[in-house]
């Protein structure tokens, strides 16, 4: 299947129309060896060696992804955060990168506290400006330039292309957390970004089931040959049975990214101007941060995350997630369930999310019935 001519429908579907050669099998066996036979003349021509560094149980989602991001290399990872920090663990000490102060909290955590430590000059910005990012950036200073959009948990957007150009005319690299996203709905490799990141926990592998992250390269150069050498060496490796559970989750990612997007889509505009609800965030109404953007650079969809912002504050708020029933009351997101949370909960001190923040992550659910449930949590939060 040549990925360049095939629809990502089919690519996932068929994952890249992949057959085991050896058994005519067409789903991968899960492969459990932690370690590859050496050639009788003493050199390992596979190039497998030990499964920290490489594993053959990666190559199918790997592959998978790579061709979704139109990418030159995927990477999988223990986990979203794993991928991450790799990111930043392969620059050196001294290195300026900018990153947003709306962001996946734990990731910024990190910057903040171990990244900074060890000689990383982090400085967080307002990212969906693009003359912010031009008035922080320091041209031969900056190396990385992080950017996640839609971004937890207010999904504001970012312009990847714009935002591309002003960290390469100052000789950074630009990453770009799209795990909300998804290759289906962004492609930031396509709009100039260099590395694609995705906590593969969520919509990648959909089923609430497994912990994973991955990055994907434009090119090869030297420093994803260091990303390469973080991920062996620090040891960041992912499980052979969780890649296999990856690559099936893929298979649907279409079917589910495109339900949960047109559901959550349907569930922004009924509670948009509800009684109860002081404001809806979401890419797709014309009425939030980032919507022109998000309608250039999102394609069928603007994900299946939104926040509702409960009228009576966080007493409120915490009430209306008390009271769903089809709602579970849980983090994390991208399943094929829907989940709410109260997300200033979550995060602590610090958080740049409101006090009467609902985080939703839109399931695959009959989208009538998750609304019918919002409705009813809502009233019972009131009564
Ligand atoms: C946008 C985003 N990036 C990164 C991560 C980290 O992924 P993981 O939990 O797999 O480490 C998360 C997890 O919630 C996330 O939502």
């Amino acid at each position: 299947m040549n990925p360049k001519t095939t629809h990502p429908d089919t690519i996932a579907a068929q994952a890249l129309g992949w057959v085991d050669e050896r058994t005519r099998a067409i789903t991968p066996p899960v492969h459990v060896s932690t370690t590859y036979l050496r050639d009788p003349d003493n050199q390992y021509r596979s190039g497998r060696v030990y499964a920290r560094a490489d594993n053959p149980a990666f190559d199918q989602a790997e592959a998978v992804i790579n061709a979704l991001e139109g990418g030159h290399q995927a990477l999988l990872f223990a986990s979203g955060m794993a991928a991450a920090t790799a990111v930043f663990q392969a620059l050196k000490p001294g290195d300026h990168v900018l990153a947003p102060k709306v962001m996946y909290w734990s990731l910024r955590n990190w910057l903040m506290n171990f990244a900074t430590e060890w000689g990383l000059k982090i400085e967080l910005i307002d990212m969906t400006s693009p003359a912010a990012v031009k008035a922080a950036v320091q041209p031969g200073k900056t190396k990385l330039v992080w950017v996640e959009t839609p971004a937890n948990p207010l999904w504001t957007v970012t312009d990847i292309r714009a935002t591309a150009q002003i960290a390469h005319e100052a000789g950074a690299l630009l990453a770009v957390d799209s795990t909300v996203a998804t290759p289906l709905i962004t492609q930031p490799l396509a709009l100039g970004a260099d590395v694609v990141m995705h906590a593969a926990t969520k919509y990648l592998n959909g089923h609430s089931d497994v912990i994973a992250g991955v990055l994907v390269t434009r090119e090869d150069s030297d420093y994803w040959q260091r990303v390469r050498k973080v991920r062996a060496q620090v040891g960041g490796t992912l499980g052979s049975f969780e890649a296999w559970l990856l690559a099936r989750g893929l298979r649907t990612l279409h079917l589910r990214v495109r339900a949960a997007s047109a559901s959550a889509q349907r569930i922004a505009e009924h509670f948009h101007g509800h009684a109860l609800v002081a404001e809806v965030l979401y890419p797709g109404l014309p009425s939030c941060q980032g919507h022109e953007v998000a309608k250039a650079q999102m394609k069928g969809g603007f994900s299946g995350m939104l926040s509702i912002r409960a009228k009576g504050g966080e007493a409120a708020a915490i009430a209306v997630a008390a009271n769903t029933q089809l709602w579970k009351r849980a983090t994390s997101l991208g399943g094929v369930e829907s989940l709410i949370e109260h997300r200033a909960s979550v995060e602590g001190a610090g958080t740049p999310a409101p006090l009467d923040l609902l985080r939703l992550s839109v399931g695959v659910e009959d989208v009538d019935d998750l609304i019918a449930d919002m409705e009813q949590a809502l009233a019972a939060a009131h009564r």
